[in-house]
This record gives structure tokens, C-alpha cells and sequence, in this order.
């Protein structure tokens, strides 16, 4: 039986939800020990004098809306980070459990298992395959038990790969009543793949991330959603502390998910998406760039015969970009985030000199 809520921790299962003061409109608040008074340099629209609503739910249902799910499917976050976090608390029992991640990736869900305790399981993507996941030997891994979950970052950062989904569906499979498979779609807008989302329905045990820090420019705000299964869902909300989202990040997310809003990010998208193919085309002339690595996201990952020279000469650009000599089999590699126009040309003309 394929029950998500039996892999959580057991101490998590039977958490009882912190009593937060009640969330009701028409009332005058004396019942959460707030200041009458607005600070002079507020400027929100429901006042900071306030704490915010516990769980935001008509921020939920503008995700929920956004993502093509429902409301009691999305649980806004700070971030996917902080959704990465969540989960891995719910999950992992320090000194008992495992986490499997595929390297190169994003360096949070290390960082969030180790801050637990549990043990990091590294299962490279095959570089030879384009970044591709190896599929069976997660499946031979996930097997002895101790696994409780796997990421799977898509489109992959730093790689720009977007995951083949039927090596994700394999992976459902063989994982259902396991472990949870947590999906990272952080970079989905740029890239012509669909959401793992409508997944769920079939294998309740998949979680996939989503963000508005990348495609609707919020990364400020820190506003990620995580989406899973209903009961799901309503375990992590109690593991979530109340208020976690401050009023102006709500604020500001309402906002950016109105209709013209929406519409904007999209044609910035579009943008970036079309910056990312002359920016490639451009470095792929380069005598000193080696490869390019194909990219679904708003970054490419660069390869150079001498990746020192490349960072001092963009260095010396006043261009900062991300450095991943340390990391196996990306030794001769560097990130660059797409940037406007202006600035590709740039980085362009510093690495041509
Ligand atoms: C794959 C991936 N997931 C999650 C995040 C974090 O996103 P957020 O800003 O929503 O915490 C990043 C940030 O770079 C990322 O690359």
C-alpha cells in the first residue's frame, strides 16, 4: 500500500499543530498581544502592527491556481529551501535514515539532510548521457530500506538538463511505499517540459517544488510552494511554524500573480529563453570555451580549456558567475545565469579579449 503518511517519522505523525490565535475577519484584535498602531514606515496593506495569517490560504489558492492544482495541495513556503527542509525534518530520522541525491546538484538537499542527521546517498547523474539519472542503480539503492527519500532536481541545476521523465516514472514505481520522491521543478518556466504535478494523483508519495524566485523574479520574497498529496499537505502545515511568511512577501506574491503580472513574467521568460540560445550560440564560438552544455533553465553550464583565466577575465568585468571547478567531473566548469542583453553581450566581449 502506498501510503506517504506511514514513511513520515513517527514522532511527526502524531504532532499535534501549534494553537495559534485565531485567523477571523470583523473582529477587533485583542487576542494575539499586537500593537494597536501601524509603525510610521509601514506601507502593507494589512499592517505589520498584525501578525500575518498563520497559513496563507489566499496565497495558497493563487499557487494552487498558478500550478494547476488544488488549494489543499499547495503549501507556500520561504522558498524551496525552506520546503526542502521541511520535508526532510518530517522524513529522516537523524542516524537512521537516508537521502538520495544525484550530484551535480543543487546543494541544498545535502545541506538539509546533514543538518538533520541523516545520511547523504550519493548517485551521480551519468555525465555520458548528457547528465542523465541511473536509474537502476538508485532502484538498487532504494531497495535495502533505509531511504526516504530521493531528489530529483528538473530542469538540473547546474547541468540545465531537464530529467527524462520516464526514468522519473521508473523511479515512482519502484519507490511507491518507500521512500518520497521530491521533485525540484525550481527552473519548469524556462524549460518546454510539463510539471511531474498531475503525477500525484497516481503516486501520492511525490512531492514537486516550485518557486517564484526564478521565472517571477520574487527571489527576494522567498516564496516556494510546495505540492503533494492532500494528507500530506495537512501533516507538513504542522510542521511548518505559524506566520513562517512575513505580510509584504504575501503582499508582494499577491501582487505578482495578478493577470498583467502573470502575462509579464511570461514574456520575461520568453526573454531569457531566447537570451539563452544566442548567449550559447555566442560562447560556443569562443576559442577558449570547450562546451555548452544544452540548457532547460536560465543558466548555462560552461566548459573551458582554462576555467582560471575565464573567471579572472570576468572578474575583471565587474561579472560575477559560479564557480564549480570543485565539484567531480565539472573541474573545467562555470554557471552563467542568462542575464539582460546588455549583460550577455558583456560577458561575451570580456571572455572574446
Ligand atoms: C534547484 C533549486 N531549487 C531550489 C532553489 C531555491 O529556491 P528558493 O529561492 O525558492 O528557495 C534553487 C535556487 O537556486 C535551485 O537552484
Amino acid at each position: 500500500m502506498n501510503d506517504p503518511i506511514a514513511l513520515a517519522r513517527p514522532e511527526i505523525r502524531t504532532l499535534a499543530a501549534y494553537e495559534h490565535a485565531s485567523w477571523e475577519s470583523g473582529f477587533e484584535r485583542l487576542h494575539a498581544n499586537e500593537l494597536p498602531w501601524r509603525a510610521i514606515t509601514d506601507h502593507t496593506l494589512a499592517g505589520l502592527n498584525r501578525y500575518p495569517e498563520p497559513h496563507p490560504a489566499a496565497l495558497a489558492a493563487l499557487l494552487a491556481d498558478l500550478y494547476g492544482v488544488l488549494p489543499q495541495q499547495a503549501l507556500p513556503c520561504r522558498g524551496s529551501d525552506e520546503a526542502i527542509d521541511l520535508v526532510v525534518r518530517a522524513f529522516c530520522a537523524a542516524g537512521r535514515d537516508a537521502v538520495i541525491l544525484c550530484p551535480p546538484t543543487f546543494g541544498m538537499y545535502a545541506v538539509a539532510t546533514r543538518v538533520q542527521g541523516a545520511a547523504v546517498v550519493t548517485i551521480p547523474l551519468l555525465r555520458d548521457k548528457g547528465f542523465a539519472l541511473d536509474v537502476d542503480a538508485i532502484e538498487a539503492r532504494c531497495a535495502r530500506g533505509d531511504v526516504k527519500l530521493i531528489f530529483l532536481c528538473t530542469p538540473n541545476n547546474p547541468t540545465g538538463n531537464a530529467l527524462e521523465p520516464a526514468s522519473v516514472t521508473r523511479i515512482l514505481h519502484s519507490s511507491a511505499g518507500r521512500a518520497l520522491v521530491v521533485a525540484d521543478e525550481a527552473y519548469l518556466e524556462f524549460a518546454a517540459a510539463d510539471s511531474l504535478a498531475p503525477l500525484i494523483a497516481q503516486f501520492p508519495h511525490l512531492v514537486v517544488l516550485r518557486t517564484l524566485s526564478k521565472a517571477f523574479g520574487l527571489a527576494g520574497a522567498r516564496i516556494g510552494t510546495l505540492i503533494a498529496d492532500v494528507r500530506l499537505v495537512s501533516l507538513l502545515r504542522n510542521v511548518l511554524p505559524p506566520y513562517a511568511i512575513a505580510q509584504p512577501c504575501i503582499e508582494a506574491a499577491q501582487q505578482a500573480l495578478a493577470p498583467a503580472q502573470q502575462r509579464l513574467a511570461r514574456e520575461r521568460v520568453a526573454a531569457i529563453v531566447s537570451e539563452r540560445a544566442r548567449l550559447g550560440a555566442a560562447l560556443r564560438e569562443l576559442p577558449a570555451v570547450a562546451h555548452v552544455w544544452p540548457s532547460e533553465a536560465n543558466f548555462l553550464l560552461v566548459e573551458f580549456d582554462d576555467p582560471a583565466g575565464a573567471l579572472a577575465r570576468l572578474r575583471k568585468a565587474r561579472l560575477l558567475v559560479r564557480d564549480f571547478r570543485d565539484r567531480p567531473g565539472l573541474e573545467r566548469a562555470l554557471r552563467i545565469t542568462v542575464g539582460s542583453p546588455e549583460q550577455n553581450d558583456r560577458l561575451v566581449r570580456s571572455l572574446a579579449c
